[in-house]
Parts: structure tokens; sequence; C-alpha cells
């Protein structure tokens, strides 16, 4: 059976921002306070505007809008921006530090049109057509379906309200859903350019023993389907549990799943612990542990042939080849020498499917002492970071 510690860091790979949150019994507050335009966004003194968009597949989204920088002055042709956050966070993520220092705010205040979208599942996008979060089918979906339905029902919305192509910015999994939308082909008519913080496309490196935590969680995985929206109550109790196994110190869990992040204050990280853990489906997080355990980037994988026939007329998982994104994508990648979850060695892998980018269209970028949420948090994030992302914009 598992030790600790693999099921530690194979529950790192998903998040312990929960347990820090389960630990601490906070739970997140948006809707207590009246959605994040209200608490995260007015508060700062920007206009902020709530929007819904509905999916193809029923789900509604809400997305937040910030149209004009803390001078209120609209100017004629802004261009909008669409902000895409990670694994079991929404878009408080980009909101956690002061105006300066966050990116919506700054992008705000440079003059861009901000939009910030909230995957399926998490407080803000808990609406559906015909199903309702207590209902099983409701979780019945992994990141095929975020990149499917989620990212095109955002970008065509946005699109649709300002007549203009989208520059993106993802972190974390919010790269991984655009990468295989760009891997089709998809989404392009609509992108001005992308911008990929501590992106994840192979997670077939992750560490040795995130491939046997990984192996730990499929086998336990199609206990916890059942329920179906994760984090659940299972998992906290496994988390309780490993949290008072000797020489495991909970109390800095963010750093031990996250990465020894360099540069975060201990109000970001407050203001993190407020707003996170938000809900994902548990067909996500086994997908994902999927990809860890396969070292590929495909498909849900239903286990028997038979099944995936239903699903893909194919026995195994159709492939996102990240080789067939076009080559003249402007794209600007960020990754860090810290972050345990874009690993080195895999976003080396993802860079030799993008040898052949045009060298004009692709700006890589790596700090050596980031970790995971410095992309999103850090104090020094607007210069290190931000900066050059601007630049970039400002080049597409
Ligand atoms: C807003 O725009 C007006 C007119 O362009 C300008 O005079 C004013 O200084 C601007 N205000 C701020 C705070 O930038
Ligand atoms: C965008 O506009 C088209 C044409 O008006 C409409 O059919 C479509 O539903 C809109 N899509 C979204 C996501 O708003």
């Amino acid at each position: 059976m598992a030790n600790p510690l693999s099921t530690l860091l194979l529950v790192a790979l998903l998040s312990l921002s929960a347990a820090a949150a389960t630990r601490t019994k906070l739970q997140p507050t948006n809707n207590v306070d009246g959605g994040i335009c209200k608490s995260l966004v007015e508060t700062q003194g920007y206009a902020c505007e709530e929007h819904k968009v509905t999916t193809a597949d029923g789900y509604v989204l809400g997305l937040q809008r910030i149209p004009a920088g803390r001078s209120g002055n609209e100017t004629a042709a802004k261009l909008p921006v669409l902000l895409q956050h990670g694994l079991l966070m929404d878009a408080s993520a980009w909101l956690l530090n002061e105006p300066d220092k966050a990116l919506a705010f700054i992008l705000a205040d440079e003059g861009f049109d901000v939009w910030l979208a909230n995957a399926r599942g998490t407080e803000s996008s808990r609406g559906h057509t015909s199903l309702s979060p207590n209902d099983p089918a409701y979780w019945d979906w992994s990141w095929d379906e975020l990149t499917a339905y989620d990212l095109p029902a955002a970008f065509q919305y946005v699109n649709n309200q300002t007549g203009q192509k989208l520059h993106y910015v993802g972190h974390s999994l919010g790269t991984l859903t655009a990468l295989a939308a760009f891997s089709q082909e998809k989404l392009l008519n609509l992108l001005r350019s992308a911008a990929l913080l501590s992106p994840i496309a192979y997670l077939g490196q992750i560490s040795p023993f995130g491939r046997t935590a990984a192996d730990i969680f499929l086998a336990q995985g199609l206990a916890l389907l059942r329920s179906q929206a994760f984090p659940n109550e299972q998992v906290n109790r496994l988390l309780d549990f490993i949290c008072t196994r000797p020489g495991i110190d909970c109390s800095n869990f963010l750093s031990v799943t996250t990465g020894p992040n360099c540069c975060l204050s201990s109000s970001s990280t407050d203001a993190l612990f407020k707003h996170t853990p938000q809900t994902t489906s548990t067909k996500n997080a086994l997908h994902l542990f999927q990809m860890v355990r396969k070292g590929t980037i495909e498909m849900y994988d239903y286990g028997l042939p038979i099944t995936n026939i239903k699903h893909y007329r194919q026995p195994t998982p159709p492939v996102y080849n990240m080789a067939n994104i076009p080559k003249d994508v402007p794209l600007f990648l960020s990754y860090g020498g810290r972050d345990p979850l874009s690993n080195v060695f895999d976003v080396n892998l993802l860079l030799d499917n993008l040898k052949d980018h045009y060298m004009d269209k692709l700006v890589v970028q790596f700090r050596e002492d980031y970790a995971h949420m410095d992309f999103i948090m850090a104090m020094n994030a607007n210069q290190v970071v931000y900066d050059p992302l601007l630049s970039f914009f400002r080049l597409h």
C-alpha cells in the first residue's frame, strides 16, 4: 500500500491548496460576498461586469469583465484579453495581489479589455440548462470538455462582445486546454496571441513518486467516481490522514505540492486559501493521472477498448499532437526551475514539439527561481514575467 509521501505527491498534482483549506476549515467565499466582481474587483476601485455564456453542452459559465483601468478612461480601440485559471482555482487566481502586482489589474491599467473565465463546476460557473450540480451527470467531464466546450464558448462570447480577436493568458491547466485546442487548429481564427504561464502539456516526467501516486489514485479513483465532484469528502479525509503521519508537515502544503515558491506574500497566500479549492470533477483528476502514468497527451481513457470505441470509434483514445500547432501562432511560454507540476523535462518535451515553430512567433522564458504559484502570485512577477508578456502582446 501507499507510503504517505507518494500518496501525498499524488494528491499534490491536484492541489494541496485543497489540503491547506481543509486544515484551516476555510471555504471559498466568492458567492457569499456576491461574486468575484463585487468581492475582489470593485473593492480595488475598478469597474467590473458579470457575464454569462452557455456552452454547446449546456453549462452556464460566469465571466468577469474589467473594461477599464483605474483611471476609468475608455480608449477607443481596446484589445480584449481572456485569462484562464488553473486546476482547483477560479478567476480569483488573477486577483490575489495588490493592483500593481496582479495581472488582471495590470492589463486593465495598460489599456486592455480584461475578461476572466471560470471553468465549469467553479462557484461562478455552477449553472446548466438542464442538470444540477447534485446530479452525477453534471460532473461527467474532464479537460477534454473544457477544451471542446468551455474555451470555445468564452472565446466566441468575448469576440461577439468586442468584435476583436483575443489575446489569451493561461496558467497551468489553462495552458493545457489552449494547447490542445490549438493542436486541433481550433480557436485560431479568434486568437491574436497566447501567453502560457507554467505550461502543462506532458506530465510523464513529473517524478517517480508522482507516477506511483498516479497508480494508486487510478486504482482508488473508480470508487471516488461515484461522487463525481473533486475534492470531496473521501479526499479530504485522506488528506487529514496524511497530515497526521510523522514527518509530513501540512502547514507547508503549498510548497510541498506547488514547489518552493520564491516570492509569495503572506497576504496573497491568505487570499488564495480564501478562494480555493474550487471544485473540479473526479473524471478530470483521473484524466490528469492517466497522463502522469502514460506520459502521453490524449483524450480520457475509458479503460476498455470496447468503451473507447463507443466514445471515439477507436480502441484507444485520440491523441492531441502538439507538433500540429501551426508554426505561426504567436506563443509566449514562461516556466520555472522549481515548478514540480510544470516540470522542466516535460516542458522540454513540449518545446521539442515546437522546434519548427517560427522563431519570431515563439518567446520562451525560463525563471530559475520560480515554482508553480509564483507565476500568478509572486511579488516580483509584474517585473520579471508580466512586463515581457506585455511587450509580447504589443508586438501582436
Ligand atoms: C483621462 O483622459 C483624459 C482625456 O484624454 C485626460 O485628460 C486625463 O488626464 C485622463 N485621466 C487619467 C487619470 O489618466
Ligand atoms: C455569437 O454571435 C452569434 C451571431 O450573433 C451567435 O449565433 C452566437 O450564439 C454567439 N455566441 C456566443 C458564445 O455568444
